[in-house]
């Protein structure tokens, strides 16, 4: 007889796959690899899943089938093979591939300097020679436009190497993107959650980075799925977390701390950084003043054995360089400039320790201003 894969797909319709009810052919289950020699014919049937708890059934089944609806001597038996569909290995995302370090500064409270720390530190190391990016991930309160004076600046798309992209905005000498760019203030709220947490993976894998030696992320205060999205999504190096004296901020950091070094992130955290950590007036440089208490950074930095990185002192001059655009560390013949340049320095000496030793060195001194 002359066999014709049509004829054996009629048949194989008479078979119905238990899971669904629904026939083989319906089912797009029939391999495209039939081949019909003689009267000897093979294909493979595709299951979803190889635990499939009808595979064998089905294979008897389209047999069966075969047989009955075609012609009892068609040579079939043995000739059917159950295949699973290959599950396609997620390519491993190469996000920021030029990117050296990746630095997350986070802190447990709002309001505790963090995105002040994390502009800082990042002009200081622009300063030091060094490439750098900067990445507002804060979604509840991106601020680093306005540190930057770039509120009203829009990043642009470009082309390079055949990809499009957002390029970051470029301001004393740091690569910046913000979702503050892209976000309404009034619309922040349905950015909450996925939609967020997507935007931000935009802003890491669809601008133009290029090559960065650090990459600073300023990220939303305490614990939330973006902080998971971002762990999940990016190799970084180190968090560090930033704090005020006051024991409720102090509680808060431990509480981050805990959750960077949970398994659940496992996240080396680089260091402490104690924001606020003193007064001193301006006509009085070498007195300090610990208004919110004194050494809690560092007693705080003994107890989970992080390295105390930093201790700001608190200035109006952070603060008024915050609201007019152009952060202190911009200027280190300050003595704020100063502190934030020693900070970076640290941050350098933490990521090339752990970088060449595999673990953040445990003790490092603080070089107060
Ligand atoms: N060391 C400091 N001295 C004076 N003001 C500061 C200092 N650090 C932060 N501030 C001010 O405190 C406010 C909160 O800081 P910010 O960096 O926005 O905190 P967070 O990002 O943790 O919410 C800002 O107005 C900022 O200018
Ligand atoms: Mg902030």
């Amino acid at each position: 007889m002359n066999l014709h894969p049509t004829l054996i797909l009629s048949a194989l319709k008479k078979v119905r796959y238990p899971g669904t009810g629904k026939n083989l052919v319906e089912m797009g289950m029939i391999g495209d690899d039939m081949r019909i020699v003689g009267n000897k014919v093979s294909f493979s049937i595709v299951f979803e899943k190889p635990n499939d708890p009808f595979m064998k059934s089905v294979v008897k089944a389209a047999e069966t089938a075969i047989l009955t609806y075609i012609d009892p001597g068609i040579n079939i038996k043995g000739n059917i093979t159950a295949i699973t569909k290959q599950v396609p290995q997620a390519e491993p995302e190469n996000y920021l591939s030029e990117v050296k370090n990746i630095i997350a500064v986070s802190s447990g409270k709002g309001g505790v300097g963090k995105s002040t720390i994390a502009a800082n530190l990042a002009v200081a190391l622009a300063n030091l020679g060094y490439k750098v990016g900067l990445l507002d991930a804060d979604i509840y309160g991106p601020s680093q436009p306005k540190m930057f004076d770039m509120e009203d600046v829009r990043p642009t798309m470009e082309v390079r190497n055949g990809k499009e992209g957002i390029v970051p905005v470029e301001k004393y000498g740091v690569k910046l993107l913000s979702i503050g760019f892209f976000v309404d203030k009034k619309n922040a709220l349905m950015w909450r959650g996925t939609m967020a947490s997507n935007a931000l993976k935009q802003l890491i894998a669809d601008a133009h980075w290029d090559e960065l030696d650090y990459f600073v992320i300023d990220l939303p205060p305490g614990t939330s799925d973006i902080h998971l999205t971002l762990v999940q999504t990016l190799a970084i190096t180190g968090a560090i977390v930033v704090t005020t004296p006051q024991e409720v901020a102090l509680a808060d950091a431990r509480k981050g701390i805990d959750l960077f070094t949970s398994d659940k992130v496992n996240v080396p955290v680089l260091g402490l950084v104690e924001n606020m950590a003193y007064f001193t007036p301006a006509e009085l440089p070498e007195n300090k003043y610990y208004l919110f208490g004194k050494d809690g950074g560092k007693r705080l930095s003994e107890e989970m054995h992080v390295p105390l990185l930093g201790e700001i002192p608190i200035v109006q001059s952070i603060c008024k360089s915050g609201d007019n655009g152009k952060p202190v560390a911009t200027d280190t013949s300050t003595l704020t400039g100063l502190a934030f340049q020693q900070l970076a320095q640290n941050v350098v000496e933490q990521v090339d320790y752990r970088n060449a030793h595999g673990e953040a060195s445990r003790r490092v001194k603080v070089r107060k201003p």
